[in-house]
């Protein structure tokens, strides 16, 4: 499972590397407008967090492909490692051909449907970002949406790789990490949770109450062995 987390917010992030295997960090306009300040400020701050190897994903906004295309360019320019987000509009679609040709990386992104999916992987998407909560908001059944489009990439032996996103909880991640998603961006709430069982916590706390009753407080492996 490559985990990526979906947010700007720099302490999030900072967080996150530090504790989790963190593969890269995603944004889109609005995670990006929550921070008000220039997307400049944001990005630079992020990769300083992330490092060069670690992902970092950036969504275009124009409503032509020529326009997101420019945009693109930019972005490429200001951080060569980007990877660009690109809705699966008609025309959204017309500038991942062009972004392909031109050598950029492409995640597809807003895919509510598995056809959507598929026609971004033929247009070069490397990325294909389906909206599970969005889905089950609509009892559209976010979790099977995700399984028949990893049951396409494994059909037409597509290189591309399910990144599925928006979750509002665990069950979701669980599901489409059942169905074979190959990656996940997830929001730092529901992140910290795909760790949580209190029987893991009162496990813990008996393992230092025991072996505090014998060896002392605060006693670790290295005063003991
Ligand atoms: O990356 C897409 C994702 O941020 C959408 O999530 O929670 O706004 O539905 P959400």
């Amino acid at each position: 499972m490559i985990y990526m987390l979906d947010t700007a917010n720099l302490d999030a992030i900072r967080r996150a590397v530090d504790l989790y295997p963190l593969a890269g960090v995603t944004t889109n306009p609005t995670i990006i407008a929550k921070e008000n300040r220039t997307l400049r400020e944001i990005l630079l701050d992020i990769r300083e967090i992330i490092g060069e190897t670690r992902m970092l994903h950036a969504q275009v906004l124009g409503t032509t492909a020529e326009i997101m295309l420019k945009e693109a360019r930019a972005l490429c320019q200001f951080d060569p490692h980007i990877i660009i987000k690109v809705p699966v509009t008609p025309q959204g679609i017309k500038a991942m051909k062009l972004m392909k040709a031109d050598g950029m990386r492409i995640t597809a992104t807003a895919i509510l449907t598995p056809q959507q999916a598929l026609m971004a992987a033929m247009a070069g998407a490397e990325f294909l970002a389906p909206y599970v909560n969005r889905l089950d908001n609509i009892c559209s059944g976010g979790c099977s949406v995700v399984a028949d489009i990893t049951q396409l990439i494994a059909t037409y032996q597509l290189s591309a790789k399910v990144l599925a996103a928006s979750f509002k909880n665990v069950q979701q991640v669980h599901e489409v990490a059942k169905a074979g998603a190959q990656s996940v961006t997830i929001a730092p709430d529901v992140f910290d949770q795909l760790l949580n069982h209190p029987l893991t916590d009162s496990g813990v706390a008996g393992f230092v109450m025991d072996w505090n009753g014998v060896y002392g407080e605060g006693k670790t492996i290295l005063d003991v062995l």
